[in-house]
């Protein structure tokens, strides 16, 4: 896992409480999928340092489950919200072990997916734990983005990349796997989920306060994308 989850966790929450990639496109995006949450069952995977466990805490969900690979992040929100949910260490490529079958309304899972090599016992584990009527909501890089650093140039080759970014003000390297959007809508529809809903996101006006250059670059450029899946009723 990059140092910029671990190391750098703290320098992380704070780099993304209002910036444009996370606070003013990412977030309000991925938001926009969702239906009242209001007593809801919610799991955040990947959660992060919590801007969004914080955001569902406020919303009066019933319970929020909070997991994440690194130690750290889980942490951060523990110190942040431990007495309002309930968080834990868990690699999302092994499932959700510690979560019963059908017990989540909501399962959200934003910007961890492109961490993760093979996607499909992720959607099984999805399918697993969402009630029927349930639904998930994800961000990850949009395919066409990332298909601009593919070594092979084969748009449907799935590719670690490594690249170095600059997020918590020094450069940190990460990797990632770029892979195409068929790979990603199969992993989910095998599972057995549906998908409803495909947003490329909308940057926030208030992004062209902080750089008006990179909220132009994407109003332009998709950046990522959003899919919403459901778990049919029967
Ligand atoms: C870009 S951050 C997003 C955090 C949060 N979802 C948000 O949007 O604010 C990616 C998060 O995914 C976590 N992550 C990476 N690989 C993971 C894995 N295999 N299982 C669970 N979490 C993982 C990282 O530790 C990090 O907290």
């Amino acid at each position: 896992m990059s140092e910029m989850y671990t190391k750098h966790a703290t320098k992380y929450a704070e780099a993304v409480k209002n910036n444009i990639y996370n606070a003013m496109l990412e977030r309000p995006s991925t938001l926009a999928l969702l239906d009242c949450v209001k007593g809801k069952n919610v799991i955040d995977i990947g959660c992060g340092p919590g801007a969004y466990a914080e955001w569902f805490l406020q919303q009066s969900v019933k319970s929020l489950v909070c997991t994440d690979l690194s130690e750290e992040m889980v942490a951060l929100v523990n110190n942040r919200f431990g007495d309002q949910m309930r968080a834990y260490t868990q690699d999302i490529s092994l499932g959700l072990p510690l979560e019963s079958d059908e017990s989540a309304d909501v399962i959200v899972c934003p910007l961890v997916l492109h961490y993760v090599e093979d996607l499909v016992p992720v959607f099984e584990a999805v399918f697993r734990v969402l009630k029927r009527g349930g639904y998930m909501v994800f961000s990850t890089h949009h395919p066409f983005a990332d298909f601009e650093c593919s070594p092979s140039g084969n748009y449907f080759s799935r590719e670690q990349i490594e690249e170095e970014w600059n997020t918590v003000g020094v450069p940190v390297k990460v990797h990632f796997y770029r892979r195409s959007l068929t790979e990603i809508c199969s992993a989910v529809t095998s599972a057995g989920l549906v998908i409803s809903h495909i947003s490329e996101g909308n940057v926030e006006e208030s992004a062209k306060a902080i750089s008006e250059s990179t909220y132009n670059h994407l109003k332009n450029n998709p950046n990522f994308i959003f899919l919403r899946c459901e778990k049919a009723h029967s």
